[in-house]
């Protein structure tokens, strides 16, 4: 167990070529689990190389219980990863694979026995031992290398996309075999993923990237629920949000928000302070859930014509134009409407956000106000 830390991490891959880490700051506690999500390109196996020390960094450093490592060769690191690509040793079998890294830590062979028994049956590869990675599917192999990673303890470990080539049923099976893991050995690891589901439930810490840059650094549901900007607001959540561009009428303390549909118009309240909001192009974000059927004696009710129905098993995902913008609600499937119906929605905006369309940032909330709690039913927001 160790802490991990990197401080103002930069990697350029030569001169002449664009950043493809800029400024990486993060810092996560002994036994955390953080998960780095971003699209394809972003920098994501990079960063990992350089913790486990297969690539240098061009600038900054990265500390292991406040210790400068940067420099150390990665046999000396202590850390252990399992790679995007496997990289597998093709003339071993999956056996001598695992064995290999406590083989050479001179661990004694009793206890690298009980070592790869145990990690065959965790992966489910016990029948697979004798074999050698040519002769396993793409999901087996990865299987392997997750074996070659766990059987040894070592300070931190690093997954790349450990879990994308297994079937449906099998990584939610892995899924929560690494959370009991996690739980058991609280060992520092660094995770990264592209599935939603596995950021949000492994993760003590999500850090969202693009472009080299740390988009937003958090817990899941500060990362769900406070999203830093539109980037990170439509990057995590599935369906993801809505955004909905919006006018605010009315003048300081006392602004709204016009939706409107051909069936009919709302106009949501907003708590926004003394902010200039008329002066700005605004986006109104809102999670498909945020979107309710009106209840007897809702206030703010907006009638709409349903589009498209897309039921998915546990919810109905009900589409409407709202300010001529494709919004999505998920409903419970025995209440949902059918294609063509009218439906009443009602807003939970205490929960909305508002996000500057030009730079992308989402504005702040107040932070206490005498609307919150009273008038339930307000989005709250503070100034510049
Ligand atoms: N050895 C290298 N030499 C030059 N450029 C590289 C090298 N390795 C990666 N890159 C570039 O660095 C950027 C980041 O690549 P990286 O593999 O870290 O992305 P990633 O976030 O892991 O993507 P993915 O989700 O597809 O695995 C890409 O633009 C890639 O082309
Ligand atoms: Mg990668």
């Amino acid at each position: 167990m160790a802490t991990l830390e990197l401080r103002n991490v930069n990697k350029t891959y030569g001169s002449g070529l664009p950043d493809t880490l800029k400024d990486i700051q993060l810092k996560i506690a002994e036994g955390e689990f953080l998960i780095l999500v971003g699209p394809s390109g972003c920098g994501k196996s990079t960063l990992m190389n350089c913790i486990a020390g297969l690539e240098n960094i061009s600038g900054g450093a990265i500390l292991v219980d406040d210790a400068d490592i940067s420099q150390m060769s990665p046999k000396d690191r202590d850390i252990a990863m399992v790679f995007q690509s496997y990289a597998l040793y093709p003339t071993m079998t999956v056996r001598q694979n695992i064995e290999f890294g406590l083989k050479i830590r001179k661990v004694p062979k009793a206890q690298i026995d009980q070592e790869v028994e145990r990690v065959a049956k965790l992966l489910q590869i016990e029948h697979l031992l004798a074999r050698k990675p040519g002769q396993l599917s793409g999901g087996q192999q990865q299987r392997v290398a997750m074996g070659r990673a766990l059987a040894r303890r070592p300070k931190i470990y690093l997954f790349d996309e450990p879990l994308s080539n297994l079937d449906a049923k099998l990584r939610v099976e892995m899924r929560t075999e690494m959370k009991l893991m996690h739980q058991r050995l609280k060992t520092t690891t660094v995770y990264v993923t592209h599935d939603q589901i596995e950021a949000m439930t492994l993760g003590d810490k999500v850090a969202v990237m693009k472009d080299g840059i740390i988009q937003q650094f958090g817990t899941p549901k500060e990362i769900y629920s406070e999203p830093a900007n539109l980037f990170v607001a439509s990057f995590i959540g599935s369906p993801p949000m809505n955004f909905i561009p919006v006018k605010p009428a009315g003048g300081r303390g006392r602004w709204h928000v016009p939706l409107a549909t051909d069936l009919g118009q709302l106009s949501l309240p907003l708590a926004a302070g003394d902010a200039d909001l008329d002066q700005r192009e605004l986006i109104l974000g809102l999670r498909p859930e945020q979107l309710a059927l009106a209840a007897e004696g809702d206030s703010a009710v907006l009638q709409a014509r349903v589009e498209v129905t897309e039921p998915t098993g546990p919810d109905t995902l009900i589409f409407v134009t709202i300010n001529g913008t494709k919004v999505c609600c998920r409903l419970a499937p025995d209440l949902a409407p059918a294609v063509g119906e009218m439906l009443k929605l009602s807003f939970d905006a205490g929960k909305a956000l508002l996000f500057d369309a030009k730079t992308g940032e989402r504005l702040a909330r107040e932070s206490k106000t005498p609307a919150e709690g009273s008038a339930g039913n307000v989005a709250q927001f503070r100034g510049r």
